[in-house]
């Protein structure tokens, strides 16, 4: 899946980590009798007889396709990287409710994966013991096209609910993100956001119930869990709070035919004035037109020898091509949009040119969202900021020379604006709201498995985000969770230090941070579900 693009948000992976260090044997009972405790509670405290199927230990044979079968960044696919002591795999909403009361009686950390899609690997890698309670068996998704809404189970993938919509009707869609392996569970947790933000606003602006597993092993929905906790779970970030088991969601319109295009041009075609311009149009520009701004340091095809950036605007309309092209003839005429420069096509085609335009030009199917891709990956690394000013000419020049300097860096930007600018910043945890231009994702990735890479390539990423200091928010320096960076701040583990957590957490929440801990501190008030950048329980109260 979209190899050929280097900066694909779908063909990735990340490196670096030497957790092993931290893991002692002493720390926890050693694996079988760990499995032997667990699967016992397991039976005594569930009425389904099957129930021990559900248990893989680090000595059975398959223990180690399960393991590798959602990790999505081969950074921590090495054999030094901390395995989780067991992997259970919940095939019923039961079977979860076990399992979190289970760990708690046996006293071992969980990690909770979906789609294994978390930047930094925290949904199966860990500092300390641990087991993963891993939810691809709990996909179901019901598509209710009558009342425009979508039951959705967490270990779903965004490409099996593009489908099962696009299977009922091809005049819905849901707003969430570009690549199709993402998982439910993960991605709505944090916020989630695709081509449509700018028409529908974020996921969670979509959901109107949900699921969930407490700390207790009580089944909540919307009604019993009460509107502190779902707020929460609306874009707070996975794994502080419970497990999430499901989300209901609101259905979006979406015209039978929409419209894409890309444009690319390098420093030699002006690139800098199509940015300066970009960061006018994009984020301003009619609601029903996402124009993603990809910039990559290539090397020139025009002076020999020499780098150069690429900047290339990847565009998504919920209209047909005249219009647009009409639009931004007025508004961007930098561009020079063609009407031959634009695809005209169903939605759901759009998300699959969108993921990869190189399988949509292969014939790719509908279908092929429901791949789940399992075992591939490639090193990557992101970080993320957030610009409220537009960035000077004179400063995008300084910032191609840097990227060229350093090599392999690239930058997504992701225009805001539209609904995402008229939706309250307190109204989910997802704070980055009205007064944002667009979003910066930092993206690099690579192939090569030597340490040294690895070492290289995060490096790069520190002083790129280093250089761009002046450039973005300040007070916090805002950050996306589900881009999810451990250098912004980490808690360390076996402590609940909440000094630890604001640092971090003001940073991906803002002033939504004290809210989602009050919460935190009344319904999990030990800090069961905890991972690195979870949201720590108030001082005292742990
Ligand atoms: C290739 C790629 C493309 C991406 N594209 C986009 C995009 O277009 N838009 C966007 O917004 N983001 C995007 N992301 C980021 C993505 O949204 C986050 O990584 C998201 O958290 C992944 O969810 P997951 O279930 O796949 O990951 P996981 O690694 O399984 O989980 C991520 C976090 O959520 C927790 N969690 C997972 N499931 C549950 C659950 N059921 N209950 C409670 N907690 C849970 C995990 O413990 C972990 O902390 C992309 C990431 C990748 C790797
Ligand atoms: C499982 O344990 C919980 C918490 O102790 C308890 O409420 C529940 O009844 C138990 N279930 C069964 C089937 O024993
Ligand atoms: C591995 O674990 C699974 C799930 O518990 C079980 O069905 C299978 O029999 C085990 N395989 C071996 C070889 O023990
Ligand atoms: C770039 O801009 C300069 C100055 O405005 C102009 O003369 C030149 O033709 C432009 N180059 C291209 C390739 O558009
Ligand atoms: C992990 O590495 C093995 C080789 O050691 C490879 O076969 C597998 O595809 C890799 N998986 C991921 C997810 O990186
Ligand atoms: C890593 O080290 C090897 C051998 O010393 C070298 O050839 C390679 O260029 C280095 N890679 C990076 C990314 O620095």
């Amino acid at each position: 899946m979209a190899k050929s693009n280097p900066i694909s948000l779908c063909y990735f992976s990340i490196p670096f980590f030497v957790l092993s260090v931290f893991f002692s044997a002493s720390l926890a009972a050693p694996t079988e009798s760990l499995y032997t405790t667990f699967l016992h509670c397991l039976t005594q405290n569930n009425t389904d007889p099957t129930i021990s199927n559900i248990v893989f230990s680090q000595t059975n044979t398959s223990f180690s396709i399960v393991l590798k079968n959602y990790i999505r960044n081969a950074r921590f696919n090495t054999t030094s990287t901390t395995k989780p002591l067991l992997i259970v795999t919940p095939k019923q909403p039961s079977h979860v409710q076990s399992t979190v009361i289970c760990a708690k009686q046996v006293n071992i950390q969980i990690k909770i994966r979906s789609g294994g899609h978390d930047y930094e690997g925290i949904s199966y890698v860990n500092q300390s013991p641990f087991i993963i309670l891993d939810m691809f068996n709990l996909r179901t998704i019901n598509v209710d096209i009558k009342n425009e809404v979508a039951y959705v189970q967490g270990g779903a993938t965004l490409g099996e609910v593009y489908y099962r919509i696009y299977e009922k009707s091809k005049v819905h869609g849901f707003p969430a993100g570009v690549c199709p392996t993402v998982g439910v569970g993960g991605h709505f947790s944090g916020g989630g956001y695709g081509t449509m933000l700018r028409k529908y606003g974020l996921s969670v602006d979509n959901i109107i119930d949900a699921e969930i597993v407490d700390v207790k092993g009580r089944l909540l929905n919307r009604k019993s869990m009460g509107e502190d906790l779902f707020w929460a779970i609306l874009g707070g970030g996975g794994a502080s709070f419970g497990v999430v088991l499901s989300y209901t969601v609101k259905l979006v319109a979406v015209p039978e035919t929409v419209t894409v295009f890309r444009i690319e041009k390098t420093l030699e075609q002006n690139a800098t004035d199509l940015v300066v311009q970009w960061q006018q149009v994009a984020p301003t520009t009619d609601n029903r037109l996402f124009m993603r701004l990809l910039l990559q340091p290539i090397t020139s095809k025009v002076v020999k020898g020499t780098k150069t950036i690429r900047a290339s605007v990847v565009a998504m309309f919920l209209g047909r091509a005249e219009e647009l092209v009409g639009i931004l003839g007025k508004q961007f005429p930098l561009l020079g949009l063609k009407k031959t420069d634009c695809i005209e096509l169903s939605w759901i085609n759009s998300v699959i040119w969108y993921n990869d335009a190189d399988d949509f030009n292969k014939g790719a199917k509908p279908e092929s969202l429901l791949d789940r891709n399992l075992n591939s990956a490639a090193f990557g690394k992101r970080k993320s900021d957030y610009v409220q000013k537009a960035i000077s000419k004179d400063d995008l020049e300084g910032i191609w020379k840097k990227m060229i300097e350093l090599g392999k860096v690239g930058f997504v930007f992701n225009p805001y604006g539209g609904k995402m600018a008229e939706i309250p910043a307190d109204a989910t945890p997802f704070p980055h709201r009205a007064g944002n231009l667009f979003k910066i994702q930092f993206s690099v990735n690579w192939n090569d498995p030597a340490p040294n890479a690895t070492v290289g390539f995060l490096n790069q990423a520190k002083v790129l985000y280093s250089y761009m200091t002046p450039y973005v928010s300040k007070n916090p320096r805002s950050a996306y969770i589900n881009y999810r960076d451990l250098d912004i701040g980490i808690n360390s583990f076996g402590k609940n230090s909440y000094e630890e957590g604001e640092v971090y957490g003001t940073k991906y929440f803002n002033n939504n941070f004290d809210r989602l801990v009050k919460i935190k501190t009344a319904v999990d008030p030990d800090n069961f579900f905890r991972n690195e950048q979870s949201i720590p329980v108030l001082p005292g109260k742990a």
